[in-house]
């Protein structure tokens, strides 16, 4: 067929409904405030890892749809997670990223979360502990025991990550919302504490659902030189596409030939727990966190969208807490020479979802993303895609390949 006229290029493809995408589901800044109000208001997100507050006192600051918020571990050893907002005229309480409240600061008591503006001061359970002239401003009228901190939901689970919702009445537990995906790796990062050990963070041009494709689906291993030479063989057209509840998904394992890449090397002699030599599992939590456990090293994603067309991801690799400084070494290296941002991949994708931010911004035409492959749910079938996508419209009551329609079930099951 020869190059397409407009009005072949804007007719619906020769798929099912439920296996393409309208583009404006990334660039219209209603859908994305309607995003942010109804998932990433409503899900659990995880913030950070528990061994970036290793300590009591210790704190990390971030945000869930734009809503400021502090993690921070108790003297009892238990984090929690608080509206990063103080409740006497809404100040932000903690301008740091991370730190500790151990030692005073020249506007706060030690031990205590102080809102610098004027001086209220919140412990680590949040409680308000000290209102600067309190009976002289407030009498009767207003105390302590009743201005704490705004409490969220917090637990840490999954091999030590840190996950809050903003929601007090989530639509399930954590462990409901998440545990079957995490069952492939779960024995892996349970087994003994993990730890931290890079990070870096992206801002990106892009939405942030197409971070999340490009996460979910393998079919662009094309692009990806060092995937082409360490996978490609039977075992890895082996591997499925799984998915589950709540619209998220793994990929199955297989055995990564490392030695096929120049310079590389097995990863076998630091296997994760209880982990086969060289496996690689993927998890992909709607909307759109992102877990890999390779061989020696997991990597997580964290996604906070900043606009329809701009996203942040937090990059964390993660290994056992208990390495020799040469083990934690070698670590880093196998992690960093895949995922680092001068790693052998990383940078791939992202050029890949900027390329597609590039051609759909606010106002570009609406394009059609199309999701339409079948395989077997093998790993080229974008079965991934359009269960996660099926999800999406259920949440937003929109329909993925018209958003300006109500949800209806596609024609062809996500699965
Ligand atoms: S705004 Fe925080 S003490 Fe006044
Ligand atoms: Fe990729």
């Amino acid at each position: 067929m020869p190059a397409r006229n407009q009005k072949q290029w804007m007719a619906d493809p020769n798929l099912q409904r439920g296996e393409w995408v309208d583009s404006r589901i990334y660039s219209d800044p209603e859908i994305f405030e309607e995003e942010l109000e109804k998932i990433f208001k409503k899900t659990w997100i995880p913030v950070c890892h528990e061994s970036e507050l290793s300590e009591p006192y210790d704190f990390r600051t971030t945000t869930i749809a734009r809503e400021p918020v502090i993690v921070a571990r108790g003297p009892d050893n238990t984090v929690r997670a608080f509206l990063n907002v103080c409740p006497h005229r809404g100040m932000m309480i903690e301008r740091r990223p991370a730190g500790s409240f151990l030692e005073g600061q020249p506007s706060g008591n030690p031990k205590r979360m102080t809102c610098m503006f004027h001086a209220w001061q919140f412990d680590m359970k949040g409680n308000c502990v000290y209102i600067s002239r309190e009976k002289e401003g407030y009498q009767d009228r207003l105390c302590k025991e009743n201005t704490g901190l705004r409490r969220l939901r917090c637990e840490v689970a999954m091999g030590g990550f840190v996950w809050v919702c903003l929601d007090d009445k989530p639509e399930c537990s954590l462990e409901e919302w998440a545990g079957k995906p995490f069952d492939c790796i779960r024995e892996s990062i349970d087994a003994e504490p993990l730890e931290v050990f890079h990070y870096h963070k992206a801002i990106i041009n892009t939405n942030y659902k197409l971070w999340h494709d490009t996460n979910s689906e393998f079919y662009h291993d094309f692009m990806h030189y060092h995937n082409r030479v360490t996978g490609f063989n039977d075992e890895y057209f082996a591997r499925k596409n799984i998915g589950f509840e709540h619209g998220h998904v793994n990929v199955t394992s297989f055995e990564v030939n490392y030695d096929e890449y120049e310079g590389f090397e097995s990863r076998e002699e630091l296997s994760f727990p209880k982990f086969p030599p060289n496996q690689w599992f993927m998890i992909d939590l709607f909307p759109g966190m992102n877990f890999n456990l390779r061989g020696s090293a997991l990597r997580c994603d964290i996604m906070t969208p900043l606009g329809p067309n701009k996203v942040m991801i937090e990059f964390r690799g993660l290994g056992v807490k208990a390495d020799t400084p040469e083990e934690r070494q070698t670590r880093i290296e196998h992690h960093n020479s895949i995922w680092g941002p001068f790693g052998r991949n990383l940078h791939e994708d992202l050029i890949g979802v900027t390329g597609q931010g590039a051609t759909m911004n606010d106002g570009s035409e609406p394009r059609r993303i199309l999701h339409g492959r079948h395989e077997d749910n093998y790993i080229h079938d974008e079965v991934g895609l359009r269960h996660y996508y099926d999800e999406w419209g259920k949440w937003m009551d929109r329909l993925p390949s018209d958003p300006m329609q109500k949800y209806t079930a596609p024609a062809v099951a996500a699965e």
